[in-house]
């Protein structure tokens, strides 16, 4: 299957087992908006606990907050995002589709790297044990043509990028031979200005109302309540402010799934810190943020991070984490030196004193910013991407099974019954009801054990526990396991332990 099929075929997993669903789907939908079914918000809320405890339980000086969606609209004047929260778009004149002209050249700027990474792989296949990477691809003739291509675009589009400028964005697609993938054609418009913010109305009547905006991230609540966290907690620098909560983005390009949605949810923290010390916290909040990744197991390998070639007027420093989805690398979170930008700005356009007195110097200053920012949903897709496998099993059988981190597992064990009858579901029941205070876990007594194990692999629940007929005489259950297949006797007693010891977060927390 290619990556491609690959990723259809989980979009329809995604639905079919309660994962994620297409909002408002008895009327045909809502472009990149979506669902969180009954299996997929139980992912989430794992993923949320993990990144929340992460920050403000193993960081003493990192407290949380829930600041609202509707703010004062000269927070989004003070941000710089009704200035400049603009993405570069441009229309095919045949299709009448919309696009954003830097995607469609990252987007050509990836086929290369992948036609790259095939040679490559085609080399390692052919030389075996033997095979020297650095040397094939300063010498293989197809490698060096792509790679001249890729180093020749990347400039410009580089240089464009740094300029601003948008003529050259839409020369380099014409000159790159980049169509339109509905109408196939070149028959491009100019490449214009969009902002991304969504805005109504506040207030009863129309003269009064003012127009404000769904935020477009959640950090700025979290600057506007510097003040008051720091002296409500007597916060000292360096210190955190973390918090999760939906944002909001009229996304130009709205396609691969959860990735890009118009409606979607942060997990940011602002740490703010002495002028002069950013460039060392910098690096001490990439190295942390990458372990948090890393500790979930999915492969050190599928990370990397993306310093900014183009850096944004207020940071001095910024770099995302990407993380290989079905369809490239691409960004998962975001980590910027902000300076005194954001809280800078409020001091000025609010005209109330943001700053901090610094009892050892004597002195006051506006705290500098490193942000961490990463998508709840871009990592609920990262996970469930590379949880899907399509298995052979022994006797030609196959088996779809999610293997979700079992922290992150929405389910983390079934109980069942082996049939419906002779005192087995009264155990099976009275097991649940043990376990229901610790784990989420899910009854099932349907169809034979084989289907009811499929079902809970496709959901990627770790445990399958079964009580039979033996259970009665040794009070000893079946557990089988979601990876290895493996079946044990496990005595009723122990079965909470055993459990916890490999789906409890704090044993994931631990190990950072
Ligand atoms: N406060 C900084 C900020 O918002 P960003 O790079 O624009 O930075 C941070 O966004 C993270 O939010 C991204 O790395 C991504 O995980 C997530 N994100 C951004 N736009 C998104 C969208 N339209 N859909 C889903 N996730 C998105």
């Amino acid at each position: 299957m290619t990556q491609e099929e690959l990723f259809k075929v989980l979009v329809a997993h995604c639905k079919e087992y309660g994962f994620i669903f297409p909002s408002s789907e008895i009327y045909d939908g809502l472009a990149a908006v979506y669902d969180y079914g009954q299996m997929g918000v139980e992912l989430k809320n794992n993923i949320k606990q993990y990144w929340w405890n992460a920050m403000t339980r193993l960081n003493e000086n990192i407290v949380g907050i829930d600041s609202c969606i509707f703010m004062h609209p000269r927070i989004w004047e003070a941000s710089g995002h009704v200035g400049a929260f603009n993405d570069p778009l441009i229309d095919n004149k045949d299709s009448k589709k919309r696009y954003r002209a830097d995607v469609l050249i990252e987007d050509y700027l990836g086929k290369i790297e992948e036609k790259i990474a095939k040679e490559v792989a085609k080399g390692r296949k052919r030389f075996g044990d033997s095979f020297d990477e650095a040397q094939f691809r300063a010498t293989n003739p197809n490698v060096l043509r792509e790679q001249a291509k890729y180093d020749e675009v990347h400039a410009r589009y580089v240089k464009a990028e740094q300029a601003s400028d948008f003529a050259e964005y839409r020369q380099i697609i014409i000159d790159c031979g980049i169509v339109c993938p509905i109408s196939g054609t070149c028959n491009w418009t100019d490449v214009r200005q969009f902002n991304l913010m969504f805005s109504t109305s506040m207030g009863s009547t129309s003269e009064g109302a003012n127009t404000i905006y769904l935020r477009p991230e959640t950090a700025q609540g979290i600057f506007v309540n510097y003040l008051n966290v720091q002296k409500t907690g007597r916060m000292k620098l360096p210190f955190g402010i973390a918090q999760i909560g939906k944002a909001f983005r009229n996304e130009i390009v709205a396609r691969q799934f959860i990735f890009r949605m118009r409606e979607f949810e942060q997990m940011e923290m602002q740490f703010f810190i002495k002028p002069g010390t950013e460039l060392e916290w910098f690096k001490n909040w990439k190295e942390k943020r990458m372990a948090w990744h890393v500790n979930l197991g999915m492969g050190a390998e599928n990370y990397r991070f993306h310093d900014h070639e183009k850096l944004a007027h207020y940071a001095n420093a910024a770099t995302d984490i990407e993380f290989q989805f079905p369809f490239g690398f691409k960004e998962l979170e975001g980590i910027h030196s902000r300076t005194d930008f954001d809280l800078g700005n409020h001091q000025k356009f609010s005209g109330k004193k943001i700053q901090y007195f610094d009892p050892e110097t004597g002195e006051s200053f506006v705290p500098y910013v490193i942000e961490t920012s990463i998508g709840v949903d871009r990592t609920v897709l990262a996970v469930l991407s590379h949880a899907y496998k399509e298995e052979r099993l022994e006797g030609g059988d196959t088996r779809v099974v999610l293997s979700i981190p079992p922290a992150l597992a929405p389910v983390k064990a079934a109980v069942m019954p082996l049939v419906k009858k002779d005192g087995l579901p009264e155990v099976a029941q009275q097991i649940m009801d043990d376990l229901k205070y610790d784990f989420n876990c899910q009854y099932d007594e349907k169809d034979s054990i084989g289907k009811r194990y499929r079902r809970q692999d496709a959901i990627g629940t770790p445990y399958c526990i079964t009580v039979d007929h033996d259970t009665l005489e040794d009070r000893c259950v079946t557990v089988r396991d979601r990876d290895t297949m493996t079946q044990e006797r496990i005595p009723i007693a122990e079965l909470r332990a055993m459990i916890d010891r490999r789906v409890n977060l704090n044993t994931l927390l631990r190990n950072l």
